[in-house]
């Protein structure tokens, strides 16, 4: 047998026309279509319509799909009486996880057809943004809100998470991260569910398996282990002092290196402009400020480059998210390429089973247990 490929670093697992990395470059494509021309002209939904549908949608199209989720944002009130049995301590994350699972229970439709699945794909995006805004608003003993009937993506989940309207910019710039995290090839989460789809179960346990990798701090779980970071360090007069002293403890700094990108993550560029705009609308760029300090040194001291973790952190703080809810939000950007990359995987699915190479003891004979030591 061939020798084992670590973490299978390089390793091509599959054919996909769906998301294109040139870790070299810090090129980023959806169906060849360049991420930063996504973040500057499009919004969430049309990309998300073309992760699903492998082009840009027409105006009627994206009209539809528009619609399509509209229609789909509320929840089933048995659903919600389940949020609210959970113990409001609970994880965002396991939340979510919980309810991708228990979701498929309300799923009426058994039909497993491509169409079908598109569906799923569809009203699990919709659904996403009010499961996390319907724990936020239970979990502080508050009866969750409705979602608006006319509103953007972006602008419906701020406003279900606060019950207030977003200003414009705040909405754009959560539009514009929803599109920067919205696919990203055969990342850890996208593989799991592929993994799960390759066996031909349904598309909630495919999710469920995403949600599950995606929580780990190595992947999605970073970007709120970097607001706790900043937040421990407090101003930007320690940031320095504190990342040396991490370094010099040998620490994995949250939200810097990258499996794929050698260069500067494409994402994290859009991430740390918007942090700074925040940061100065809002009056208060410490957290910024404190990003840029760390950046640099880790940059010339350890030769990493900030991923799409790093800006994140502080763009979703400085518009107000408690810092729990950064990979939540993250998990409803990816929804949309997870979704994709499940039905691609439905469509030419092989299952996926890779060996390992044996390195236990060798053969050894059964001891009954009383001759044991
Ligand atoms: C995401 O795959 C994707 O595309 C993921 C993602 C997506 O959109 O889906 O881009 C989203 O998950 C981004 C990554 C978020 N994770 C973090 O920020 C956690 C911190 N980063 C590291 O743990 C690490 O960089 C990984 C996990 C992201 C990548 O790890 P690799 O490819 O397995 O590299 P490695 O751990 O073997 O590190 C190689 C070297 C090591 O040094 P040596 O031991 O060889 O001397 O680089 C060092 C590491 O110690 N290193 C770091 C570091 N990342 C790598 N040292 C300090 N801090 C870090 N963050």
């Amino acid at each position: 047998m061939s020798t084992t490929t670590e973490g299978l670093e390089d390793v091509v697992a599959a054919n996909s026309r769906i998301c294109d990395i040139d870790g070299k470059l810090g090129k980023l494509t959806y169906f060849g279509v360049d991420v930063h021309d996504l973040a500057k002209y499009s919004s969430f939904e049309e990309t998300a319509y073309l992760l699903w549908h492998g082009q840009l949608p027409t105006q009627g199209q994206l009209e539809e799909l528009k619609a399509q989720l509209n229609a789909s944002r509320s929840l089933p009130k048995r659903f919600i009486d389940l949020l609210w049995l959970l113990p409001p301590k609970s994880s965002p994350m396991e939340v979510l996880r919980t309810s991708i699972s228990a979701l498929a229970a309300f799923d009426a439709e058994s039909s497993g057809d491509a169409e079908s699945n598109l569906g799923r794909a569809i009203r699990l995006t919709a659904a996403m943004p009010t499961i996390v805004a319907s724990w936020e608003n239970i979990r502080n003993g508050r009866e969750p809100l409705a979602p608006l009937a006319d509103k953007s993506h972006a602008t419906n989940f701020l406003y279900m998470l606060t019950g207030k309207m977003p200003d414009d910019y705040t909405a754009h710039v959560l539009d514009v991260a929803l599109i920067l995290h919205a696919d990203h090839e055969l990342n850890a989460s996208t593989f799991a569910a592929r993994v799960a789809a390759g066996t031909l179960a349904n598309m909630y346990a495919a999710v469920t398996a995403a949600i599950s990798a995606l929580s780990g701090p190595l992947h999605g779980g970073a970007n709120e282990q970097v607001m706790r970071m900043l937040l421990r360090i407090g101003d930007v007069g320690g940031a320095e002092a504190y990342i040396q002293d991490a370094l010099a403890r040998k620490e994995r700094i949250m939200g810097f290196g990258h499996r794929v990108y050698r260069t500067e993550d494409p994402r994290a560029t859009h991430l740390r402009a918007m942090s700074k705009e925040l940061g100065e609308r809002a009056g208060d760029t410490r957290w910024y400020e404190m990003s840029r300090i760390i950046e640099e040194y880790i940059k010339q001291h350890k030769g990493l480059n900030a991923n799409v973790d790093f800006y994140s952190a502080s763009v979703y703080y400085t518009m107000g998210m408690p810092v729990d809810l950064d990979t939540p939000i993250f998990a409803c950007s990816r929804i949309s390429g997870w979704t994709a990359h499940v039905l691609e995987q439905y469509a030419n699915n092989r299952l996926i089973r890779p060996r390992a190479e044996y390195v236990g003891p060798k053969v050894t004979p059964y001891v009954p247990i009383e001759q044991r030591g």
